[in-house]
């Protein structure tokens, strides 16, 4: 293998928090619950749960192994790995794409995590207290049809990345994620235990693990697989990006499956944790993106302590929000430092700016421009579902078809550790089980 260019993870500890800041983030929390609500439930929730054994993983594998081999930024790490084995450096787009995508994620992931920033001020002020079902969504309704509070909150949000990035310190919120990311699963597991005592916990478990297949189609397979890409930071060339710092020491399948696992669980608690108090409060499970924001209010407001497990849950969201964030802000400064002469600093104030901007027109799209329509979808939901849905699976298909044929067999068996029976599964996996998953699930998407 080739020299390592440049410097490592300190252990192998911090890589795996590295990766996990990236995948646990609103994405768990959030985009699951308000998908699997959206989407009818447990259906969905089995695709999804297929998606990231089956694609995720390896696809998760294959990007670390990639940028481990490569060494450089996504976009010139795939072209000059294609020009080493004779392939065209056309597969450079593969990397282009993935950070459009992190351009464009980020945008809207800005707006979201604006709003977890404001309900941290929420709790702290005590605006939850006895709350019911319809003070919540009135409150919530109330913060989407105020552009000027979205515009601050949205604001903020990308200031804190912006210094974050700058200033390099986020080695250091690495090490505090080592602390915050337990604490996260712990109030999970809190709010769990709260809606377990609702009496609403039987229909949150059918909803979310009973499946009716009929729910099922290729619209919502297509949301469970992007799901399954967005939440494991997956299709943006971000776990390559990583993958290049990564030693020869770590284990690739073992640090894959214990971020899934930690991805996954925290997911699932979410939905647990959320759909008991959907029940009770006879709310609207296909509420859509409000979801937890107009749920978790009511289970903070009634509860004793409320208003402090409110302000940790929310301080909590916001600091896993902001270390993925970080994770999607990394390359698309990396890439214009690289290619213009702004250096570091410009290029992360010119990325930021840009990226606010496009999350400026996406929150306009809650109030006044909600109206106006990209492919018949207003302009937040444009930019989710067209980075969900397309740029995600297919840059992700890309990197393990990539995978597939250009690097080198034996030498990855090794890599893996793994004896040749379990890599001819593997190879199975990898080769065919992931790509035509993908391509399966994103034609009957479309069809
Ligand atoms: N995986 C993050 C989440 O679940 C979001 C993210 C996507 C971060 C892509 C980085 C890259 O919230
Ligand atoms: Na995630």
């Amino acid at each position: 293998m080739a020299k390592l260019a440049h410097a490592q993870w300190s252990s192998k500890m911090g890589f795996v928090l590295a990766a996990a800041g990236s995948a646990v983030g609103l994405g768990n929390i959030w985009r699951f619950s308000y998908l699997t609500g959206e989407s009818g439930g447990a259906a969905f929730v089995m695709v999804y749960l297929a998606c990231v054994a089956l694609v995720g993983l390896p696809i998760l594998v294959a990007e670390w192994m990639i940028g481990r081999r490569g060494q450089k930024n996504p976009i010139n790490t795939m072209s000059e790995l294609a020009h080493r084995h004779g392939r065209s450096r056309g597969w450079a787009m593969v990397g282009i794409s993935g950070v459009l995508a992190s351009f464009l994620i980020l945008s809207f992931y800005s707006v979201i995590g604006g709003w977890s920033l404001n309900y941290t001020l929420g709790s702290v002020i005590g605006s939850f207290t006895g709350q019911d079902a319809e003070a919540s969504g009135e409150a919530f309704n109330g913060l989407l049809a105020s552009p000027k509070a979205l515009l601050i909150w949205h604001s903020l949000f990308m200031a804190l990345v912006v210094v974050i990035v700058a200033r390099g310190v986020t080695k250091g919120l690495e090490a505090a994620a080592r602390v915050l990311m337990p604490a996260l699963v712990v109030l999970l597991i809190v709010l769990v235990g709260y809606g377990a005592l609702s009496g609403f916990f039987g229909e949150a478990l059918s909803f979310m693990f009973t499946p009716d297949w009929s729910a099922l189609n290729g619209g919502v397979m297509l949301a469970a697989m992007g799901q399954a890409f967005f939440t494991l930071s997956l299709g943006m060339g971000i776990m390559m990006a990583y993958g290049s710092y990564l030693g020869e020491d770590v284990n690739l399948l073992s640090t894959a499956r214990t971020v899934i696992i930690l991805d996954t669980a925290i997911a699932l608690l979410a939905g647990l944790a959320i759909f008991p108090i959907v029940f009770a409060n006879g709310l609207d499970a296909s509420e859509g993106p409000g979801l937890i924001f107009v749920t978790l209010p009511i289970a903070f407001g009634n509860m004793t302590g409320g208003s402090l497990l409110g302000l940790a849950f929310f301080l909590l969201l916001t600091f896993a929000a902001l270390t993925s964030a970080i994770s999607l802000l990394e390359p698309v400064v990396e890439t214009l430092e690289e290619r213009t002469a702004l250096g570091r600093l410009g290029a992360t104030l010119v990325s930021a700016v840009a990226v606010w901007l496009v999350g400026v027109a996406a929150l306009l799209s809650f109030n006044v421009w909600d109206s106006v329509l990209i492919f018949g979808l207003n302009i937040f939901d444009f930019l989710d579902t067209f980075t969900g849905k397309i740029l995600l699976p297919l840059t992700g298909l890309g990197a393990i078809i990539f995978y597939s044929i250009c690097l080198d067999k034996e030498e990855a068996r090794k890599e893996l550790a793994m004896d040749v029976y379990d890599y001819s599964l593997w190879n199975l996996l990898a080769k065919y089980v992931a790509p035509l998953g993908v391509i399966i699930v994103f034609l009957a998407g479309f069809l």
